[in-house]
């Protein structure tokens, strides 16, 4: 049986990693209060001497707003810990992929992303990522970095668990309508992942998101009508139009378009994600 570190196994995707790889491999969780990736030390003394055929780093300062004030830490986890991780795998002669992010564009385009557009990241957070990417690459063209997009499951509450909980609790409900992108499932990143862990370990960048895109008001209004359907109590069943410009708490800026396209993970694993609505319609059926 191989071993598989994964990094995060904490979070909301290092955690659905963990245990949907468990039954196959070894499974190395490191969570935040086992490693912190901050410090350089930390990452060799967990890793230098550890055995181990493929790591995933999910780990990473994701509060977008957060990183905008705090661009010193972010920078230390998000690129020069990804630098030190991808050198001790190159050594190890270990499969690394590490989880990068659709903030890495600019969002000025008005069509899906390929691996071949140009980054430019509005934020500390994209840039930090942008970076990672950068680091992990020039240490080996073999590693891989994967990028999500408004990632959700069972493990970590993300926009969609939030939604559904204010339609239980009121009829006032509002969002994003003017920003788009793709809701992506943590168990579908479970399967697509697996083959490029072993079977296609191929390197450079890949997008793994579902198919579709939509708003954010789009998809809190699929995942009531699917929560309607289900029989669940909601107070609030229509989810209104709110305006990008007018989310005056948001610090750093965001990115408008960042759907990005998947044509490279289908031609080198055959898969074919499926879309988002199906990906939201399971989850909101499987939540309690
Ligand atoms: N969530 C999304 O919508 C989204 C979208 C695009 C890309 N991504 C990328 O997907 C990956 C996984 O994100 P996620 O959704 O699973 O986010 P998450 O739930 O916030 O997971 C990130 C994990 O990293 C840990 N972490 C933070 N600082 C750390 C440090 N200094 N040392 C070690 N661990 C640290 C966190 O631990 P604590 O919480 O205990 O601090 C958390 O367990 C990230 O690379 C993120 O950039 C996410």
């Amino acid at each position: 049986m191989s071993n598989l570190v994964i990094l995060g196994s904490g979070g909301r995707l290092g955690a659905a990693l963990a245990r949907g790889y468990a039954a196959e491999t070894r499974v190395i969780g490191f969570n935040h209060s086992q490693l912190d990736l901050a410090s350089a030390e930390a990452i060799r003394c967990a890793l230098g001497g550890l055995e181990f055929d493929a790591l995933i780093n999910c780990a990473a300062l994701t509060n977008v707003d957060y990183c905008e004030t705090h661009p010193e830490e972010t920078f230390a986890v998000n690129a020069r810990a990804v630098r030190e991780i991808a050198e001790i795998c190159a050594r190890k002669r270990a499969r690394c992929i590490h989880i990068s992010t659709d903030y890495v564009f600019d969002g000025t385009k008005r069509e899906p992303y390929t691996e071949s557009d140009a980054a430019r990241p509005l934020s500390v957070y994209g840039a930090s990522k942008r970076q990672g990417e950068i680091e992990l690459l020039d240490v080996c063209a073999d590693h891989l970095a994967a990028r999500v997009s408004w990632v959700f499951g069972p493990d970590r509450p993300s926009f969609v668990d939030q939604i559904l909980k204010r339609a239980l609790e009121t009829d006032q409900l509002q969002a994003i309508g003017d920003k788009w992108s793709t809701p992506t499932y943590t168990a579908d990143i479970v399967h697509w992942l697996r083959p490029l862990l072993w079977e296609n370990p191929v390197g450079g960048l890949m997008h793994l998101t579902q198919s579709g895109a939509c708003t954010w008001q789009e998809y809190g209004q699929y995942a009531l009508d699917c929560a309607a359907q289900s029989g669940r109590p909601l107070k609030g069943r229509t989810v209104a139009f709110q305006a990008l410009r007018d989310l005056k708490a948001f610090v750093a800026e965001r990115p408008i378009y960042t759907v990005l396209n998947t044509q490279r993970l289908t031609t080198a694993t055959g898969i074919v994600p499926r879309p988002w609505q199906e990906a939201v319609a399971e989850y909101v059926r499987r939540m309690k």
